[in-house]
C-alpha cells in the first residue's frame, strides 16, 4: 500500500497561485483545556507538528486566538526554519479573557496589531493567508475590511479570508479585496453553510469547513457512517472527511488535533475512494438529520 500523504486529497491553488493539498491541519487543538494555555502533553504536540509536514500536509490553519499565541508560538518553533511550500494561515480579529471565551474585537487598529504581531511570532514577512476571524458587529465592516485591503497593498498580507460569513458578506468584503477563502462550520451533520460552500465552488473561494470529523447520529453504532466505514475498513471519522473533500474541489478540511495517532488517521483518509452511492447516500442522511435537528446551530 502507498504510504500516507496529504498529496492524495488533490490540489487547490488559494488565490488562484498559492497551491496546497486540500487535506491540511487545524492547529487550534495543540493548546490547553478551552484553547487556553499550553497543551497537556506539549511533546506529543510538537511530534504532532513533525509528522503533518512529514505526512504531505502544507495547509496548515491558526489563529493568534489559539492559546492565545501558543499554536502560532508551536509552530514557528517546530517549523523553524519555515518549511519552503507549507502555506501557514492564520486568523485575527478575536481577543481572549479566558478558557472558551472570545471576544470579538474589530477595530482597525486592532486588527493591524494582531496582523504585525502573527507576523513577528511566526517570523514571517508576509502571512500567506490571514483571516478575518469574525466580522466585529460593533464597527462598520467597511472599516474592518479597508484596513485589510491596505495592509495587503502594503505587502504585510499575501491573501485574505473571511470566517463565519454568510455570501452577502462575502460580495461586501469583495468590494475591498479578492476573498480567497472562507472558514465556516461545516460537516455531514451541519448544513447550515450550503449556500455559503456553492458560492465559493462558484466564484473558485476555497472553503474551509472547520469541525469537519464532526457527523452526530449518522456515525451511531449500526447507522450508514459507521455500515460504510466498516464497508471500506475505514473509521467512521475517516469517511466522513472522504465525504468532506468529495462534496466540492474547494474544500480544504483542517481536521484538528494534538496526538500524532489521530493525525495519521485522519491524513490516511485522503486515499479513501467513496463511491458515488455511498457519497450520495450519505448526503441525504445529512440533510435529513439537519433539517430534523431544526436548523438550529
Ligand atoms: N474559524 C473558526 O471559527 C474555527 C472554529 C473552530 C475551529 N477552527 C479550526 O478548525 C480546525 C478543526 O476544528 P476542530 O478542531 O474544532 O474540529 P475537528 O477537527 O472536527 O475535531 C477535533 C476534535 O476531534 C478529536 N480528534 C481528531 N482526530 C481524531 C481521531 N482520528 N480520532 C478521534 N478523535 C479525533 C480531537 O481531539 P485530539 O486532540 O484528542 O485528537 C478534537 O477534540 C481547528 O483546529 C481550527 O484550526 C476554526
Amino acid at each position: 500500500m502507498a504510504e500516507t500523504n496529504a498529496k492524495a486529497s488533490g490540489t487547490f491553488k488559494i488565490g488562484g497561485d498559492l497551491e496546497v493539498n486540500r487535506l491540511g491541519f487545524g492547529a487550534m487543538r495543540i493548546t490547553g483545556q478551552g484553547i487556553w494555555g499550553p497543551p497537556e502533553d506539549p511533546a506529543e504536540a510538537r511530534r504532532t507538528v513533525r509528522r503533518v509536514v512529514e505526512l504531505g500536509i502544507n495547509f496548515i490553519d491558526t489563529a493568534d486566538s489559539y492559546g492565545p499565541y501558543v499554536s502560532e508560538d508551536i509552530l514557528a518553533e517546530v517549523l523553524a526554519p519555515h518549511p519552503k511550500g507549507v502555506v501557514i494561515a492564520t486568523k485575527g480579529g478575536l481577543t481572549r479573557h479566558g478558557p472558551n471565551v472570545w471576544p470579538v474585537l474589530g477595530r482597525p487598529e486592532y486588527l493591524r496589531q494582531c496582523v504585525l504581531m502573527s507576523l513577528r511570532r511566526l517570523k514571517q514577512e508576509r502571512i500567506d493567508l490571514w483571516q478575518l476571524h469574525r466580522i466585529d458587529p460593533k464597527v462598520p465592516r467597511d472599516e474592518q475590511f479597508g484596513v485589510l485591503a491596505e495592509m495587503q497593498k502594503e505587502g504585510l498580507i499575501r491573501h485574505l479570508g473571511l470566517s463565519e460569513v454568510s455570501v452577502e458578506e462575502i460580495q461586501a468584503a469583495s468590494r475591498f479585496f479578492q476573498v480567497t477563502t472562507v472558514q465556516n462550520l461545516y460537516n455531514l451533520a451541519n448544513r447550515k453553510s450550503e449556500d455559503v460552500l456553492d458560492h465559493c465552488a462558484a466564484n473558485g473561494i476555497g472553503f474551509i469547513p472547520w469541525y469537519p470529523l464532526a457527523a452526530g447520529n449518522l456515525a451511531a453504532p449500526g447507522a450508514l457512517l459507521d455500515t460504510v466505514a466498516k464497508k471500506l475498513s475505514a473509521t467512521p471519522s475517516q469517511v466522513a472527511l472522504a465525504w468532506v473533500l468529495k462534496r466540492s474541489p474547494v474544500m480544504l478540511p483542517i481536521p484538528g488535533t494534538g496526538k500524532v495517532k489521530h493525525l495519521e488517521e485522519n491524513t490516511a483518509a485522503a486515499h479513501l475512494t467513496l463511491s458515488d452511492e455511498d457519497f450520495r447516500a450519505l448526503d441525504t442522511q445529512g440533510r435529513e438529520a439537519w433539517k430534523q435537528q431544526g436548523q438550529r446551530k
